[in-house]
């Protein structure tokens, strides 16, 4: 079964597959990059151990409304462990009953391991966030100062990150008052000695700090024609600006930190590194970063 094949629950029946698979499951699945840095890493990792001679990972599109049969199928198979992308994240956070006590703030799971009876669910994209910012930034987010676009799902995972690792303060900007609050309300419990305010993309509080980290988690940049979430100029300059977005790899608001000097990045190594730390959650073993980096760029043609 090659593994670049979008693979639907259909092909689980006669599955014969007879190492150890692990697949991502999403709709739409067709470009992620997962199997190709996965498949990258456990080639790699088969060349030092061969405990990993036959490890693979595969892509499958699994409709919503499948997820639960899906859970329950992939286990029945034997499946070691499962990465789960959208819109999957959010529904298997209340089809999973042991999940990780990290991830249960963020209400998302996007990495599950076969235990014993049951899956395991965890979520790595707040370890790949922080991972990223500090890999090609040279950012820890611990102390900083945090200016974070969005309100969403993606946002509220990179928020819970941010106070877990006890940032200085945290201000969240959203185009939509309504579900900002919702967030700021559902992270003051966690908030512990980290500043929480929100605002307005277009009335930044003058109160602001200065060399402020941005980290945008909004779609606003995935197509050409988005405006930009926040315009940077009227903020006190940042220290840095990171896009979770990584296609297209320089998002307007990337444009605009460039013309300004501010130094910045794509979410490439957030994606590399959200995907180390689950392909470390399967095989208990050091995970070659630089192989997944490599073929992920591939993947995307850079
Ligand atoms: P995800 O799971 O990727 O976070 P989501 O939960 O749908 O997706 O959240 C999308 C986020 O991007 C929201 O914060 C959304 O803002 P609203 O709450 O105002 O909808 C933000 N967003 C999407 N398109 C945007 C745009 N063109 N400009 C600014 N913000 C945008």
């Amino acid at each position: 079964m090659p593994s670049d094949q979008t693979l639907t629950l259909a092909d689980l029946d006669q599955w014969s597959y007879e190492g150890t698979a692990l697949a991502v499951l999403g709709h739409p699945i067709k470009h992620s990059l997962s199997p190709a840095m996965h498949n990258a890493a456990l080639s790699v990792m088969a060349g030092r151990d061969p405990r990993f001679a036959r490890w693979q990972y595969f892509k499958f599109d699994v409709d919503p409304a499948d997820l639960p049969l899906a859970l329950e199928r992939f286990r029945a198979k034997g499946f070691l462990g499962l990465n789960l992308t959208v819109p999957h994240k959010v529904l298997a956070f209340s089809q999973v009953h042991d999940v990780d006590s990290a991830a249960q703030p963020i209400g998302a799971i996007n990495t599950l391991v076969a235990g014993e009876k049951e899956w395991r669910g965890f979520n790595t994209d707040g370890h790949g966030l922080a991972a990223g910012i500090l890999e090609d930034l040279r950012l820890p987010l611990a102390g900083a100062d945090i200016v974070l676009l969005g309100a969403g799902g993606a946002a509220r995972g990179a928020a819970v990150e941010c106070l877990q690792r006890g940032c200085r303060s945290l201000w969240i900007a959203n185009r939509t008052a309504a579900n900002l609050e919702a967030l700021l309300k559902d992270l003051k419990p966690l908030a512990g000695g980290s500043l929480l305010r929100g605002f307005a993309p277009t009335q930044p509080p003058g109160d602001l700090p200065s060399q402020a980290l941005v980290i945008n988690t909004t779609s606003a940049g995935l197509h050409e024609n988005d405006a930009v979430p926040i315009d940077l100029s009227a903020l006190p300059k940042p220290s840095a600006v990171y896009d979770a977005i990584y296609n297209p790899p320089r998002t307007k608001l990337l444009l605009q930190a460039e013309t300004l000097g501010i130094p910045n990045a794509n979410g490439l190594s957030m994606l590399v590194h959200q995907g180390a730390q689950a392909l470390a959650l399967w095989t208990k073993s050091e995970v070659p970063v630089d192989a997944m980096r490599s073929a992920a760029r591939l993947a995307l043609g850079r």
